[in-house]
């Protein structure tokens, strides 16, 4: 079976794609390959970043591989946190204080649109291919829900009366801005298999 390198450390996201990959592609993660370090995240946009995560590995381990970055685009805020999500509230912020600074930053204003965006690039046989998902939602008041991560607990998708820490995982994944993006980047590569 192919071998593919998944450029992340987050053992969540590997154990979603070597199942959805399962039978097409073993999906080996960076621990693996033993690749300890985070990869910085220095480029200005979704693209650069997942970029520059799937070269770096491309370059030390000369296999084709795959990378996402993911950021949360607030309408208000004129985009904001977007590509710096991760460090909204500083370099070494938890979920728990990048939310509560969102939540600060919007007070009580009712223009509360918002979207998950994530990319994902894929260094496949010498050339470059880019995946995107998106999910339209809104940013509620006060949490809401015990499970998932980051700002999940206080977004809510457009159409469900639920935030994404009130979901099921199942449901999330079909839904979301990288389920959505993993969906496209599986199709691709199946289809990319049934054409050699
Ligand atoms: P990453 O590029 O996937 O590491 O995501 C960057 C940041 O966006 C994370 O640190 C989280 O704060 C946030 N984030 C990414 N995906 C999700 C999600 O599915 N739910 C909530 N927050 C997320």
């Amino acid at each position: 079976m192919h071998k593919i390198i998944f450029a992340t450390h987050n053992a969540h996201k590997l154990l979603e794609l070597k199942n959805i990959l399962s039978g097409l592609y073993e999906v080996v993660s960076l621990d693996e390959m033993g690749i300890k370090e985070d990869i910085p995240e220095t480029g200005e946009t979704l693209f650069e970043n997942a970029s520059i995560k799937s070269r770096y590995v491309k370059e030390k381990l000369q296999m084709d591989c795959f990378a996402d970055d993911t950021g949360l685009e607030v309408d208000a805020l004129n985009g904001a946190p977007g590509v710096y999500s991760a460090r909204y509230a500083g370099e070494t912020a938890t979920y728990e204080q990048n939310v509560e600074k969102l939540l600060l930053e919007l007070g009580d204003t009712n223009h509360r649109s918002a979207r998950f965006k994530t990319v994902i690039s894929l260094l496949l046989e010498g050339k470059e291919y880019f995946f995107e998902g998106t999910v339209e939602g809104k940013i509620i008041f006060e949490r809401r829900g015990s499970d998932g991560f980051g700002y999940d607990p206080v977004f809510m998708p457009d159409g469900y009366n639920e935030t994404f820490s009130e979901m099921t995982m199942e449901l999330k994944n079909s839904i979301s801005h990288r389920g959505r993006a993993v969906q496209k980047l599986v199709a691709f590569l199946k289809e990319y298999h049934q054409e050699l």
